[in-house]
């Protein structure tokens, strides 16, 4: 209809925009697209919903989201996890209030039925007298995701029964994410649930500056070289790098040897840097890991990572920390970040402390970056809702290409040896667009 017609026209104009390094500024903070974004790429995209660390033995649940779905993910008997809608199959109460817990079983509080933590039906009350044998208890569990899958550890799920599987989505960049969470056989730890708060800017906005900006840093987080709590940031760009894995999954990687020695694998202390194993990387891998490993990145939709040496108080040593985080779309231009902090399952109690309180220092809700960042993704929610700029059909610039693929590159996907060009970012677009266009091809399929 009417909607569609307008959705398809602006494809049109993100298209022609894309090929010029530019972008419409009603993708962002728009009642159509942000509907089309729910039914297109939420439901046929692979969403991280929790780490296994979290839940895990049986009867373990946290509750999650898939776009605006809500989710229980939960361990069954039999040790597997499954991603069960949070609503009741009798009229649609949610089954669910907790954030987390160990659940032997759900009870909807509407009528009382009840459900097992696979899902399945298990009862209602007065069901003899109620039903009379004529209800099919099959027909009537939870509606349970068809794909869940995990990747380190990492749990998603998709709502597509189509879908490619998990690996195969990650494609190249599970070259990356080997690197980053399979450095040992322990694998990575959650330290707490996850943080979360209520951001005025659209989820893509966060998704898009982690895929690959890292040229905001010296100017949106200058408060951490004024306050001399990272001495240098301000150069922090002139050592970054891009690797592409295409399909909108990309990292920022930062050459930190060039700050000394110490910097070697994120700046991990020696002691720790010993009990890595490298026996399983090809060789860009292993000098990647070394000298410019990914800090930063996207994989897409909504997952993203950053690991960076920061200092847990001002004026300490630089301690990596590993943040999670998913942004949750909630409404036009309204996004809840939920970030999380992992770290290696080997280290003491008191690294893990450590490195957590890093992470809370620089990435917290409170954190010293954290709030230079949502202050300014904010601002382009409110520009695309300006009738001005609509009017006039304001074109936000993504034209900066200094540089371009390294073509003695040797690993999977490209390296960027300059981080000063916008190639990332377009292609985060670039598929963003795909998604919503065959979004709507798969939605039209499957209603014939
Ligand atoms: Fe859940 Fe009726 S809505 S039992
Ligand atoms: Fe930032």
């Amino acid at each position: 209809g009417g909607e569609n017609e307008g959705l398809n026209k602006l494809f049109g104009r993100v298209e022609g925009a894309l090929e010029q390094g530019l972008l419409p500024v009603e993708v962002f903070c728009d009642d159509k697209v942000f509907r089309a974004e729910m039914d297109r790429i939420f439901t046929r995209n692979w969403v991280f919903v929790a780490h296994d660390s979290e839940i895990p033995t049986k009867g373990d649940f946290v509750q999650r989201r898939i776009g605006l779905d809500q989710v229980i993910v939960i361990r069954d008997e039999t040790g597997k996890v499954n991603v069960l809608l949070n609503h009741c199959s009798h009229r649609g109460s949610e089954v669910c209030h907790e954030d987390q817990g160990n659940a032997k079983h759900f009870k909807c509080p509407y009528h009382g039925w009840v459900y097992k933590i696979n899902g399945d039906f298990a009862g209602a009350p007065h069901f003899n007298d109620a039903y009379a044998g004529s209800l099919d208890a099959k027909k009537w569990g939870l509606r349970r995701a068809p794909k869940v899958e995990s990747y380190h550890g990492f749990i998603f799920a998709c709502l597509d029964e189509n879908a490619v599987s998990l690996k195969e989505y990650l494609g190249e960049a599970t070259w990356a994410l080997d690197a980053i969470f399979g450095l040992h056989p322990q694998g990575m730890k959650v330290m707490a649930p996850p943080e979360r708060f209520i951001v005025k800017a659209d989820w893509k906005s966060g998704a898009e500056n982690f895929c690959g900006d890292a040229y905001h840093v010296s100017t949106a987080h200058i408060a951490a070289e004024l306050s001399e709590f990272i001495p240098g940031i301000r150069e922090v760009s002139t050592i970054a790098r891009g690797y592409d894995f295409g399909n909108g999954n990309s990292f920022i990687g930062h050459e930190l040897t060039q700050w000394g020695p110490t910097f070697e694998m994120w700046a991990y202390p020696p002691e720790t840097r010993a009990q890595f194993d490298l026996s399983g990387f090809d060789p860009v891998q292993v000098d990647m890991i070394k000298n410019t490993p990914p800090t930063i990145g996207t994989i897409f939709p909504n997952f993203s990572y950053l690991r960076f040496p920061q200092p847990a108080t001002p004026g300490g040593k630089p301690v990596p920390f590993t943040n999670i985080r998913m942004w949750q779309p909630v409404s036009p231009g309204v996004m809840e970040m939920w970030t999380w902090e992992f770290e290696y399952a080997f280290l003491s109690d008191e690294d893990r402390k450590e490195a957590y309180l890093a992470g809370q220092f620089g990435f917290g809700s409170g954190g010293i970056f954290e709030m230079d960042d949502t202050a300014v993704w904010e601002g382009i929610a409110k520009m695309a809702a300006s009738p001005w700029s609509r009017r006039a059909g304001a074109m936000l610039n993504y034209q900066q290409k200094r540089g371009g693929p390294d073509p003695e590159w040797k690993g999977p996907g490209q390296f960027h040896k300059s981080i000063y060009g916008e190639y990332l970012q377009q292609g985060f677009w670039r598929r963003w667009l795909r998604e919503m266009r065959e979004g709507d091809a798969a939605r039209e399929g499957s209603k014939q």
